[in-house]
């Protein structure tokens, strides 16, 4: 069975890379940055399963369709495609960065619009399949300081809620996965305390097991889902006042870009 994810020279889709290969997969690694990728073909997981790698943007329509097809000649149909690739940023002035949040719609939204829909055409074509988005739970709020982020995971959950009803029929099934903060470069680079990252292993576990259930939607930490849920139905005041304060202990300072990460 072949698996096709984006952004899987770091973090979560490094991480669910080698959990597909270490269970046998032939997995199709997505990202730009082609270094990185080829450290996936060190790790020992590559001695059970089949990877290939593709050096890639996300943002780019003709070039993400021609990676679906040259990953369908050289693994074969894909089975189960993961659209990982994301960024974020956050905003600590009180106005609006215009060129951040192009940055973000057209990596979170776009990109992984450009992912699906080659790959939707051709499972579509032998109906069956499983698409997978890695949204955020901040698509749950609109949280202070990274509200873009928040409106593109909204936009993900949408399109892919949309994509839910409209592909069933289809013998296509969609998740999305909503994680709250996972520990990864993604994290390291906004500063978010330590404490508040679940680790990646624990994280992975969680969205494999939620993909192999099929899933509709999959939101974790629970708890901090319920929180999100409950705050949603408090006054506007005391969401304001409960939002604000998380936010300062987010994001608490301003960020030093690193652009290795
Ligand atoms: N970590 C968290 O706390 C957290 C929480 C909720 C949701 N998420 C979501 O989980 C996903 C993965 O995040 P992560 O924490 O693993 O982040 P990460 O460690 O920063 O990795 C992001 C991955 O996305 C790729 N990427 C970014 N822009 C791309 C583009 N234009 N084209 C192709 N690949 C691109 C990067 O590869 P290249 O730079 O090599 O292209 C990298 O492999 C994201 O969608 C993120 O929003 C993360």
């Amino acid at each position: 069975m072949t698996v096709f994810i984006t952004g899987a020279s770091a973090g979560i889709g490094y991480a669910l890379t080698l959990h597909y290969l270490k269970h046998g997969y032939s997995v199709a690694a997505i990202a730009r940055r082609e270094a990185k990728l080829q450290a996936l073909y060190q790790e020992p997981q590559c001695r059970y399963g089949h990877l290939k790698i593709y050096a890639a943007d996300v943002t780019q329509k003709q070039i993400m369709a021609d990676v679906v097809a040259t990953v369908e000649k050289d693994l074969g149909p894909i089975e189960l495609a993961i659209a990982n690739a994301g960024i974020t940023a956050q905003n600590l002035e009180a106005k609006l960065d215009l060129e951040q949040v192009e940055q973000l719609m057209q990596t979170n939204v776009i990109g992984v619009a450009n992912t699906l829909a080659p790959v939707i055409d051709a499972m579509l074509l032998r109906g069956r399949g499983q698409i997978v988005g890695i949204s955020s739970m901040a698509a749950l709020h609109a949280l202070p300081r990274i509200s873009a982020y928040c409106a593109s995971k909204v936009a993900v959950n949408y399109l892919l809620e949309g994509l839910y009803r409209d592909l069933k029929p289809h013998g296509i099934h969609v998740t999305t996965i909503c994680p709250s903060f996972v520990d990864t470069d993604m994290t390291v680079k906004e500063q978010v305390p330590n404490h508040l990252c679940m680790q990646r292993e624990v994280a992975i576990a969680k969205i494999v097991r939620a993909i192999g259930q099929r899933r509709r939607f999959y939101c974790f930490p629970y708890w901090s889902y319920h929180f999100l849920n409950i705050l949603s139905i408090l006054p506007n005041v005391v969401q304001g006042s409960v939002l604000n304060y998380v936010a300062e202990r987010w994001f608490p300072r301003p960020i030093v870009m690193d652009s290795t990460l």
